[in-house]
């Protein structure tokens, strides 16, 4: 079922940016991200239970951009840093060899950020990553990005997301990552 967004920021293009259910929307939510990212149906498949155990952490948030007839063309999720979070024990020692452990304290992770190439370009994927950490109640904001000149990366350098260790290698995935940072809030 569709849910009608309630009021929210309007991007250039008659995008509404809101609240996202993601437990009642992952399914759309991964189709987006299968698109902009590219994921196999098995990659879908497991990331679906990933995304469903971390929304239930605490602090846990999504934003959607929804178009006017209410379809999902982009979302944000993320929440607050937790050094027990598999993701933040495998970052940990590249960030402790570069002197930047304690990013790990106070800080917004940003988990996914995803909108669909047809809406690319059109500051959908600022104006979520912006209100999303304009919400946080933390200090500062850290995640992830394939370490690699793209689109995402120079969004979030524009930001003001600084590399905080490079070449991070995932269990699992193939191409090594970079870790950033922000103070927010986030530049404009
Ligand atoms: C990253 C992503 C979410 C950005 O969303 P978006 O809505 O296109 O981004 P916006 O339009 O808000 O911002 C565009 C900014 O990205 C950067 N950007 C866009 N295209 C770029 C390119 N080819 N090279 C470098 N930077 C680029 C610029 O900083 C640009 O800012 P500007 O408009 O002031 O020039 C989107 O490209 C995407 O979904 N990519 C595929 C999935 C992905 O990589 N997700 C991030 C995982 S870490």
């Amino acid at each position: 079922m569709l849910r009608i967004p309630g009021p929210g920021s309007r991007t250039p293009d008659d995008v509404v940016i809101g609240p996202l259910d993601l437990a009642a929307r992952v399914d759309e939510a991964l189709a987006v991200q299968a698109e902009a990212f590219g994921l196999s149906a098995d990659e879908v498949t497991v990331r679906r239970q990933i995304v469903l155990r971390h929304i239930t952490y605490p602090g846990a948030r999504a934003l959607g951009a929804f178009t006017r007839d209410g379809r999902l063309v982009g979302f944000v999720y993320g929440m607050p840093n937790d050094r027990t979070h598999w993701w933040s024990t495998v970052v940990q020692p590249y960030l402790r060899a570069r002197g930047h452990d304690t990013w790990l304290d106070d800080s917004f992770v940003i988990t996914e950020l995803h909108v669909l190439p047809a809406y690319q370009n059109r500051g959908i994927g600022r104006a979520l990553i912006t209100r999303i950490t304009d919400e946080a109640d933390e200090p500062r904001s850290i995640l992830s990005a394939i370490d690699i000149d793209s689109p995402a990366r120079g969004l979030y350098f524009s930001l003001g997301y600084e590399d905080l260790a490079r070449q991070v290698l995932f269990p699992s995935a193939p191409k090594p990552y970079a870790v950033m940072g922000a103070h927010l809030p986030l530049r404009r």
